[in-house]
């Protein structure tokens, strides 16, 4: 894949037009979207239909689901009941029982309807926890340590593999392997307001550890001019 292809743009908004806009402007410079729990929430599998049918963009449906397995994967066929998204996030705190599951349905929808099944991510420690909200929580091990144990649980249930920041990448390839796919927010180009990510790296640094899909949103949606944004990062990547 080439690496502007790795680029999946975030669109953390309610609003349906402005989704298109960015699709139309950005389209063609990156590997695709990735629309959330605000977007969802607002406009259901129709506004997925009405944002995303026709375009051949990759469409990253974050819903980041988290529930007994027989939950999770209701709302597995729930979300490839309109478009089929190619890439879906559950949580791995749900467990290895949940997240086999939620491969498994994923797999078994996209037979019955003939296409390919969505890869299957786990989120692992949410960025925005630190260690003293882990004690809160009830678990011993720091981020970092907890991250990892997570992702080689997913791997093990059948996951495609996880999302995590540009600075787990390489012990996280190192413990599930270079065929477990890394997905990578938290990035931002030189130059460009780091707004409330804390821990960033820039698109070339991120690909260069190893990344295999990169998550911007900000740097590219609130950019003055979102195509000419787009094309400079799909530049950096591919020189
Ligand atoms: O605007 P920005 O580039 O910061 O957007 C990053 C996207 O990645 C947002 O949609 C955010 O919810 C998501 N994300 C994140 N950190 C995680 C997981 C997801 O920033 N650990």
């Amino acid at each position: 894949m080439t690496n502007h292809k790795k680029i999946l743009v975030a669109l953390d908004t309610p609003n349906i037009s402005a989704v298109q806009d960015t699709i139309e402007q950005v389209g063609e410079f990156v590997g695709g979207f990735k629309l959330g729990l605000e977007f969802f929430n607002y406009n259901g599998v129709d506004g997925l239909k009405t944002a995303m049918t026709g375009k051949d963009n990759f469409l990253f449906l974050d819903l980041k689901f988290h529930d007994i397995p027989n939950t999770v994967a209701g709302a597995i066929r729930g979300c490839m009941s309109g478009v089929v998204p190619n890439m879906i996030t559950i949580h791995t705190s749900g467990g290895f029982e949940m997240m086999k599951r939620a491969k498994e349905e994923s797999a078994l929808v996209a037979s019955k309807l003939g296409v390919k099944a969505p890869l299957i991510v786990g989120v692992t420690v949410l960025t925005a926890l630190d260690n003293n909200d882990m004690q809160d929580i009830g678990y011993s091990n720091d981020t970092k340590e907890q991250a990892i144990k997570l992702a080689k649980l997913a791997k093990r249930a059948g996951l495609d593999g996880i999302v995590c920041s540009a600075f787990e990448i390489e012990s996280i390839k190192k413990a599930c392997g270079d065929d477990f796919i890394l997905v990578v927010p938290g990035i931002r180009p030189q130059g460009v307001d780091s707004g409330d990510q804390k821990r960033i790296m820039t698109p070339e640094q991120a690909i260069e550890k190893g990344a295999d899909y990169l998550v911007i949103g900000r740097p590219i949606t609130q950019a003055q001019n979102q195509r000419e944004m787009a094309k400079q990062i799909s530049l950096s990547l591919d020189k």
